[in-house]
């Protein structure tokens, strides 16, 4: 009787619920489905937390976040990064995801064209959607990187944003600086926005170095959005923000103020105290450390398969292996997770929920797991090649 809107009615479904809800309630069941840590908060930033309850911070704060926030994370992008930012560069959203959502509804007309990563994390292709913006995917190298020529190709009078996220979500693959800074070149050649999505910054193994796109020499196009779910394990908190040139971020808080007015008040001003503390680098070393752990032993296993192919992870905690070829006949992605789940209890996500490119690959996240469990992964999926 009551129709949703038809922007509602055309937004495509997404896949992973419909493996979240087949898992549900099945006992001995191990999943790698669910993009989170599962490991507890930082026992520092919990007694924060409280304290600003205890002490009334209870009430809306100014749209764009609380002056102790903004200024923190200001203040820690120049000493990491060498910029110039103060509070003004910074806005505080409910999520990561709500800030791309203000972004993309800030920027985009109707049929003005996002470029994007194929595979991506899939709520980027819908708010674009949602804003009424086209998403144009940027196809892949094999080591999902960006194909630089290809997407060169893809460029029109409409394009208007080029979306990033190294470490990536889905794939585990990072970009190299000079990779990266051929991209630079390219917005600054079609005068594009760069919005860089860097939630998985701290999360890079084997040595590697996080590349803070706004280094490129492009700080004055880019947005750096950012958020504290996956860096301090909070992701129930929803707090994240961007970072950039103030022509960027007043039209974007204008959209958040009309959106949520501000993100949770006491939340954001504990974090403001827990950042940049020797017990959040503490913390963020030893995650690190224990996803490397996890990562090695993941992909280690995955590739242990026969006819299975997992690319080297660099960064972020997914493991993207190829299982096309797992049961020796054609399948689909999905058909393929499903008979995984069935014969093992063994969540996977299917490749290609993430975009065309990852037709054929399941998604591990490892964030969610612990080595023993890993280890579990890897023997019942070899009891089906037995
Ligand atoms: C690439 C990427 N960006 C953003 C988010 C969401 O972050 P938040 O919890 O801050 O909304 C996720 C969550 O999985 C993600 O993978």
């Amino acid at each position: 009787m009551f129709t949703p809107s038809e922007r509602i009615l055309s937004l495509k479904p997404s896949g992973i619920r419909s493996f979240f809800a087949l898992s549900a309630g099945v006992e001995g069941v191990i999943s790698l489905g669910i993009g989170q840590p599962n490991i507890p908060t930082p026992a520092k930033l919990i007694e924060f937390a409280a304290q600003e309850l205890k002490n009334q911070n209870n009430y809306y704060s100014l749209n764009p976040g609380t002056p102790l926030l903004r200024a923190k994370i200001a203040e820690e992008y120049n000493r990491r990064f060498n910029f110039d930012f103060t509070s003004s560069n910074v806005l505080i959203g409910s999520g990561a995801c709500e800030i791309l959502f203000d972004i993309f509804h800030t920027f985009l007309n109707p049929g003005d064209e996002a470029l994007l990563p194929d595979p991506t994390f899939l709520v980027y292709e819908r708010q674009i959607n949602l804003a009424g913006g086209k998403a144009v995917f940027m196809p892949s190298n094999s080591d999902f990187t960006i194909d630089i020529e290809q997407t060169k190709e893809l460029i029109t009078s409409k394009t208007k944003t080029i979306l990033l996220n190294f470490p990536s979500n889905p794939t585990g693959a990072m970009m190299t600086r000079s990779e990266l800074k051929a991209i630079a070149d390219l917005a600054i050649d079609h005068n594009l926005i760069v919005i860089s999505d860097e939630v998985y910054e701290y999360t890079c193994y084997d040595g590697r170095e996080h590349v803070c796109v706004s280094t490129l020499g492009i700080e004055d196009r880019t947005l750096i959005v950012n958020s504290f779910s996956k860096s301090f394990c909070v992701p129930g908190w929803r707090i994240g923000y961007a970072v950039g040139p103030e022509e960027l971020i007043n039209p974007v808080n204008t959209f958040h103020s009309f959106v949520t007015a501000n993100a949770t008040t006491p939340l954001q001003d504990a974090l403001a105290s827990f950042m940049g503390s020797p017990e959040a680098i503490s913390f963020t070393d030893s995650l690190q450390s224990t996803l490397q752990e996890r990562k090695d032993v993941i992909v280690a296993g995955l590739n242990s398969l026969e006819n299975v192919h997992c690319p080297p992870v660099q960064g972020s905690f997914y493991a993207f292996a190829d299982f096309s070829s797992f049961f020796g006949k054609p399948m689909s992605t999905s058909e393929i997770a499903t008979k995984i789940f069935e014969e093992t209890k063994v969540v996977l996500i299917p490749g290609d929920e993430f975009g065309s490119a990852g037709e054929g690959y399941l998604r591990a996240s490892f964030g969610s797991a612990s080595v023993d469990e890993l280890k579990d992964v890897i023997s019942r999926l070899k009891s089906l090649q037995e």
